[in-house]
């Protein structure tokens, strides 16, 4: 298959499948940076919807600036979805989360999508492997995962399948950094991608501890809220942990906590601290941090989480 003829910062027409939370989403965050939008739904009441989420999310996209010649206007809602990706220069798919609908969807799409569009689906956890298998033209479909609010959250993962080609990839990830989005762009499928695989495993852990009395859901929140979440913001959980380990670093973190990964603190199984990956995220952390010396990451730390607590005094009490 040949590759698209449009270049990622030349597309100006955009059509989202689906538009529920995510597709809504979307639609609203295609609409504040200045593209046309063509929203399908199959729900009789999609249009109206649609219509009260981008309405709901127009004021804090106001406050973060819209693009040139963004306005609500832009949007029209198609009959079909046919109508809807016929003059698309790319296609967002966030339809429910199940595997059978979204293959159908995503091969009738992929019919109906003019040749070298790229296509994109939102799905949170299915490897485009599994959806693609009935597309007629599988090279230009990517996974394009979002978190909610698609448009005030930045993250977008980007992954191609067995039979995407390497092109659709680059270019999905170019386009989705053009439309303002962060974009982390995997080079082999794993099932929840990264996000939602971290995001799981501490779920799953709260459920664990709510099913055995062992904390209750306030607690839960709190401990978050009130500790480790305060810290993300700024340097992820990796980052966050060489600073746990004083001047010595990620290298003294792991020294000091590595028989920690055999106590009982979570139900998740630690891999086996080897050598190897004692290196790979010493070395992982030397390049995160571009190889600042400590005392510059901790002093930006504590800016960093003085702003996140004083924004959060702001936010909590307008409540
Ligand atoms: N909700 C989240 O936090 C989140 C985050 C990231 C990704 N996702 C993914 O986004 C996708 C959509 O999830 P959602 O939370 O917006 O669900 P949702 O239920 O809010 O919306 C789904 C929409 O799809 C429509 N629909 C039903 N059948 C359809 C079909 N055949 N073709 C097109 N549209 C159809 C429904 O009418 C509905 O409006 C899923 O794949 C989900 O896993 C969800």
């Amino acid at each position: 298959m040949t590759e698209s003829t449009i270049a990622p910062a030349e597309v100006g027409h955009v059509a989202c499948i689906g538009a529920g939370v995510i597709g809504g989403g979307w639609v609203a965050h295609f609409l504040a940076r200045g593209y046309r939008v063509t929203a399908w739904d199959p729900a009789d009441d999609a249009a109206e919807k649609l219509h009260r989420l981008v309405e709901l999310a127009w004021p804090a996209l106001t406050e973060l600036g819209l693009a040139e010649g963004a306005s609500r206007e832009n949007l029209t809602v198609a009959a079909t979805l046919e109508d809807a990706v016929a003059e698309a220069e790319f296609v967002q798919e966030s339809a429910p989360e199940d595997l059978d609908l979204k293959r159908d969807l995503l091969a009738r799409i992929d019919a109906a999508t003019p040749a070298g569009v790229v296509i994109s689906s939102s799905t949170s956890g299915f490897t485009m492997t599994e959806m693609q298998d009935r597309c007629p033209t599988p090279q230009r479909l990517v996974v394009g995962h979002p978190f909610n609010p698609p448009y005030l959250i930045p993250l977008v993962e980007v992954v191609g399948g067995e039979s995407t080609e390497d092109w659709a990839v680059r270019w999905a990830s170019e386009f989705f950094e053009v439309a303002g989005k962060s974009v982390i762009t995997m080079d082999r499928e794993v099932p929840g991608f990264i996000a939602n695989r971290l995001q799981e495993a501490i779920w799953r852990e709260a459920l664990h501890m709510v099913a055995n009395g062992e904390a209750t859901v306030e607690q839960i929140d709190a401990s978050i809220t009130e500790g480790p979440g305060l810290r993300w913001p700024l340097f992820g959980p990796c980052l966050t942990f060489h600073l746990a380990g004083g001047e010595g670093g990620m290298a003294h973190m792991l020294d000091h906590f590595g028989p920690s990964l055999k106590a009982p603190w979570t139900r998740l199984e630690a891999p086996e601290l080897t050598s190897e990956l004692r290196d790979r995220m010493v070395d992982g952390c030397e390049e995160a941090s571009g190889g600042r010396p400590i005392p510059e990451l901790v002093a930006e730390r504590d800016q960093a989480v003085i702003a996140v607590m004083r924004a959060m005094q702001q936010v909590r009490g307008t409540r």
